[in-house]
């Protein structure tokens, strides 16, 4: 079955982002599984401390995570209009160094959504991530899109998608994006 590695772009305990990246995982359709990957253990990039020490654990294990899934899901916050730096910092680190990101990411299908308590649902931090995709070589997704506005309605107490609209919107979301993983796969 193909596998694609989530990952969620907040350290935060309660995360919006967080919770989206989990109930995908729940709702992902029978034939794709999304295996949860964390940033948490991401350190500052350093070009020094890569010169020094060469890429931390925690990068390098990831990398690997990634290198062997067939695809990829950002759930990504929006700071100041764009994309989190935190988030940023962890895929600066993935991206090194740059002779293997045509292993990592090369070709790979990307989708990105992501959760705010505001009103736009993160079309603009969705939007700064396409730049980075490039970078990549990723094939980003575009068949569907997903904005989760005003989260804080659309998730419980303890993080569970209580929104039966946004609950169909994801589930329909993740059949495609499963379909491209599925295609890319096949080729
Ligand atoms: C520095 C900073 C900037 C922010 N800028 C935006 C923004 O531009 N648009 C937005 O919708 N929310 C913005 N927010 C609010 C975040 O969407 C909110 O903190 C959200 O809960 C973060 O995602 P999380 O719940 O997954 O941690 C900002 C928050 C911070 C800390």
């Amino acid at each position: 079955m193909p596998t694609i590695i989530g990952i969620s772009g907040s350290l935060r305990k309660g995360s919006f982002n967080s919770a989206l990246l989990r109930a995908a995982a729940d709702l992902a359709p029978p034939e794709l599984s999304i295996t949860i990957a964390s940033i948490a253990d991401v350190p500052l990039y350093d070009a020094d401390l890569e010169a020094e020490s060469g890429i931390p654990e925690a990068v390098a294990a990831l990398k690997e995570q990634i290198a062997a899934a067939q695809g990829l899901l950002l759930v990504t916050p929006e700071y100041n209009q764009s994309l989190p730096g935190v988030f940023k910092n962890a895929v600066d680190w993935l991206s090194r160094p740059a002779k293997d990101i045509p292993r990592v990411f090369g070709g790979k299908p990307v989708g990105v959504i992501g959760a705010t308590p505001g009103p736009g649902g993160t079309r603009l931090a969705q939007t700064a991530w396409l730049p980075v995709f490039r970078a990549l070589g990723l094939s980003p997704w575009f068949g569907k899109q997903l904005y989760v506005a005003v989260a804080g309605n659309v998730f419980d107490a303890q993080g569970s998608l209580v929104d039966a609209k946004v609950s169909g919107l994801l589930a329909a979301y993740l059949a495609g994006l499963s379909d491209v993983v599925k295609d890319a796969t096949a080729r």
